[in-house]
């Protein structure tokens, strides 16, 4: 992981501009999750490593947006760069790292960058869809469905695949595999928000109902829930609620028994993504499912 940040910041230092590093190294380390899978699938050289910092500045740079678009103050532990620098410095430092990430880009491989960018394109489209979800209560789960993968499994997946392409394997088998990973990680995501606290998170809990994001508790708990109960969850949507609303909606969820029908899912999303590799016999990519599902934050 050394030689990607390496990557990172020389790509960063090359524009000679303060600022830029001032606020970058304020950016936290984060999981590196597109970068172990593409390591993992491709071996370690050094065009992997670049490919590899120049999908984490994509990253970086989308998550930098997205705490804008969504007011967070606290990212991986820390103060988010909007709140600590202001919502300006925070778009243009997003703009920045991943123009520079496609500068970058350019300068290595066509079919790569085709690859990447595209995977760009549908995950800008995936968060526009998550603004507007999160407009009314959403209860459409193939829409749910829809936006997390734009949003977080195409890149993932754009990151095995380019993987495999570096490593000359078939580059549908991975990309199967980082989609469905992709999914299930975004799934995880949204339990946690449910089940975990702001400290191990790093970031605050029940935060997604609030901000207006009916995520898939929420919509296999209205299914559930009667006419009553139906009303009572609409009207704590998009509201600053209080811990016995906070407790009634967590007990709702456990007397429906919704985070065990969250389980089969994600046991469907992760056997796909084993079976998709399974005949390379690749253990950590296995381990990878795994560890992604238990996770804590
Ligand atoms: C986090 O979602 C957000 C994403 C995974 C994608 C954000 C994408 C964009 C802002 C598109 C623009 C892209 C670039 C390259 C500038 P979340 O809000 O569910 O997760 P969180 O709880 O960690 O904030
Ligand atoms: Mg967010």
């Amino acid at each position: 992981m050394q030689k990607i940040d390496q990557y990172m910041h020389e790509f960063l230092s090359e524009l000679n501009y303060k600022p830029i590093l001032t606020m970058s190294s304020k950016l936290q380390g984060g999981k590196k999750l597109r970068s172990k899978l593409l390591l993992k699938i491709a071996g370690k050289s050094d065009i992997s490593y670049k490919i590899c910092a120049i999908i984490e500045l994509i990253h970086a740079a989308s998550l930098l947006h997205d705490d804008v678009i969504d007011e967070a103050k606290l990212r991986r532990g820390a103060q988010s760069i909007n709140a600590e620098f202001g919502a300006k410095n925070a778009i243009m430092l997003g703009d920045i790292l991943y123009s520079k990430a496609f500068y970058e880009l350019s300068l290595i491989d066509l079919k790569l960058a085709k690859i990447i960018s595209n995977a760009v394109v549908m995950l800008s489209v995936g968060e526009l869809m998550d603004v507007n979800l999160s407009t009314t209560f959403n209860t459409d789960k193939n829409a749910y469905l829809k936006m997390i993968y734009n949003k977080t499994a195409v890149l993932i997946e754009a990151s095995a695949k380019c993987g495999a392409i570096l490593a000359n394997l078939n580059e549908d088998d991975f990309a199967n595999y980082g989609k469905n990973l992709g999914l299930a990680f975004q799934i995880v995501d949204d339990l946690l928000d449910i089940k975990s606290d702001e400290q191990t998170l790093g970031k605050p809990a029940m935060n997604d109902f609030k901000e207006g994001k009916t995520t898939l508790a929420y919509i296999y708990l209205y299914e559930k829930l009667n006419i009553q109960e139906k009303e009572k969850l609409k009207n704590y949507h998009k509201k600053e609620l209080n811990i016995n609303e906070i407790n009634w909606i967590k007990s709702k969820m456990e007397e429906y028994k919704i985070f065990e029908q969250i389980n089969m899912d994600l046991n469907i999303y992760t056997n796909e993504a084993l079976n998709a590799i399974l005949k390379y016999k690749m253990e950590d990519l296995e381990d990878i499912v795994k560890s992604m599902i238990e996770r804590e934050f």
